[in-house]
């Protein structure tokens, strides 16, 4: 692993500008990492139905004892689209637990399918926004690693406070992982990758380093769709201190 020399300046990121004043009582609108998507077929709706049941966390505080029926290393998949990626992973470390998030239902409904096909036992799944699951629902210290693969990322200038790497996302892995946990991140797109440096550089909590791709993700989706564009993946893993 190559450790990565801190971005010495952030000159293109934006500037932080003050929000405006609301009145009293009045919540101000999320930035959101994801766009909402349309309508759900009939064999989403059946996989939800039939598959979700078996594999869904309860609503309330997270509780992975529970939710897995053992104590395991535990890993958090953020934005985990069709699920290939978190499979995978549970099937190659049937030791460790595996909780998969996206906000989108079709993606979460292959995904169940796929995982009873696979026959793994230790992957669960949340809908919904991960920030919001990380600030409501996730006890301090909960995770030994967060994967983030193929974030979207929000090429626009004016889109930037939408990429989920950000200085307030970073505090909230921070806090939900615990001492000497990291995070994983991949990416196709070189301007990502300097963000993602720029801000854990800023944050300062995490280390990054350049790692090697792991070997049990499979390569097809972003990644392979990257690599035919020409594009080089990017790496990271950030190491939170001790
Ligand atoms: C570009 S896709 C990558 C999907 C998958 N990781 C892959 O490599 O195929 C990014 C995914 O992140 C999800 N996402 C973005 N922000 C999210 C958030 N705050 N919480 C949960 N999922 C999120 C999106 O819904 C989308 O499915």
């Amino acid at each position: 692993m190559t450790r990565l020399a801190s971005p010495t300046a952030d000159a293109a990121l934006p500037r932080r500008v003050a929000p405006p004043r609301l009145p009293q009582g009045v919540t101000p609108a999320r930035v959101r990492s994801f766009v909402r998507r349309g309508r759900r077929s009939s064999l989403t709706r059946d996989r939800m139905e039939h598959l979700a049941p078996s594999r869904a966390l309860p609503v309330g505080r997270f509780d992975p004892a529970s939710v897995f029926g053992r104590v395991a290393p535990l890993v958090l998949e953020i934005g985990c689209g069709h699920g290939h990626a978190a499979i995978a992973y549970a099937a190659a470390h049937p030791a460790h637990d595996v909780l998969a998030m996206d906000v989108h239902t079709p993606g979460l409904a292959r995904m169940l399918a796929d995982a009873e096909a696979a026959g793994v036992p230790n992957l669960r799944i949340e809908q919904g926004d991960a920030v919001v699951f990380l600030e409501e629902r996730v006890p301090a210290a909960t995770f030994d690693a967060v994967h983030l693969f193929f974030p979207d990322p929000w090429r626009k200038q004016k889109h930037t406070k939408r990429r989920f790497v950000s200085r307030g996302n970073l505090d909230l892995l921070a806090r939900a992982l615990r001492p000497g946990g990291h995070v994983l991140v991949a990416t196709d797109q070189d301007f990502y990758a300097r963000h993602v440096l720029a801000e854990v550089a800023a944050h300062g909590s995490f280390t990054a380093y350049r790692t090697e791709r792991p070997a049990w993700r499979p390569t097809d989706g972003f990644e392979a769709k990257g690599r035919a564009a020409g594009r080089t993946i990017t790496e990271l893993r950030l190491d939170l201190g001790d």
